[in-house]
């Protein structure tokens, strides 16, 4: 027998991170093209913002094309780009409706001018709302907003507004992609990889992992109440002992 909790008894993470991940094996499955999991995620997109802006989740961030996702077939990078552009096109009213800041991560010029100008302008349309912060990582590796935060630094250095001994932890977070957002607290892989995949690899430090066999198309709200169940159990020390952190001596 199974004792079931009551979610408003669980304390949700302020910041969820999510690898989308299994799409083309779920068509595959289907005998169908890869393409058309793609498609079917984009449900299990809306289902996770839906479910996050309820539940008073600060930011959700989605994994969304990674940097090496340019070594995929040529049509299954074109269908994807046209799927961010359609979605964009349909969903940004009803997101920014329901009080969602839309925010773009990764270096985007990669992508046309058309679809550049589309994201731009559902940040601008998005940037006073308050529900939810939904962070699309497009075009994102964790390499890359390391290097991108290194060459700003850089910048300020050389023309004498930044001294090498300013340069902390702090000042490292503030030249990131994510400048300004909690660190995630959980972070979610689904179809059955237990890998990072170069995603925020900063700001992943100190986030509890939760991996599931679940391919992206089939995630839905139980699926993540199964992963914020998971999160509860957790003991987040950030480096104290057990008992420093039962004895409540820190403040996390
Ligand atoms: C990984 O599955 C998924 C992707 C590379 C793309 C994710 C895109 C979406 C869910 C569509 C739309 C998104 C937004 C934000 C509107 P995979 O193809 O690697 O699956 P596999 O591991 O089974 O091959």
């Amino acid at each position: 027998m199974s004792i079931s909790v009551d979610m408003s008894d669980l304390k949700m993470p302020k910041h969820i991170a999510i690898i989308m991940d299994g799409n083309g094996r779920w068509a595959q499955n289907r005998f169908m093209p890869r393409t058309v999991g793609h498609r079917a995620g984009v449900k299990s997109v809306r289902n996770v913002v839906e479910y996050c802006a309820n539940k008073n989740v600060e930011v959700l961030t989605l994994f969304a094309f990674s940097s090496e996702n340019w070594r995929r077939p040529a049509a299954e990078v074109e269908l994807l780009m046209g799927l961010f552009m359609s979605s964009l096109q349909r969903e940004i009213n009803r997101l920014d409706k329901r009080n969602v800041c839309l925010r773009f991560i990764g270096d985007i010029t990669a992508f046309n001018d058309k679809l550049q100008q589309k994201m731009l302008e559902a940040e601008l349309q998005t940037q006073g709302n308050s529900a939810l912060t939904l962070v699309i990582a497009v075009n994102y590796g964790g390499r890359w907003d390391l290097c991108q935060a290194t060459q700003k630094v850089i910048d300020k250095m050389s023309i004498g507004a930044l001294e090498k001994q300013e340069i902390t932890e702090q000042l490292i977070n503030d030249h990131l992609s994510t400048a300004g957002l909690p660190e995630p607290d959980l972070f979610i892989r689904t179809g059955g990889e237990q890998r990072v995949s170069n995603f925020m690899l900063w700001q992943l430090a100190y986030t509890e992992m939760y991996f599931t066999s679940t391919l992206w198309p089939d995630f839905d709200q139980s699926v993540l109440e199964e992963a914020v169940r998971s999160f509860n159990g957790r003991q987040r020390r950030f480096g104290h002992t057990s008992e420093q952190v039962l004895n409540q001596a820190i403040t996390l």
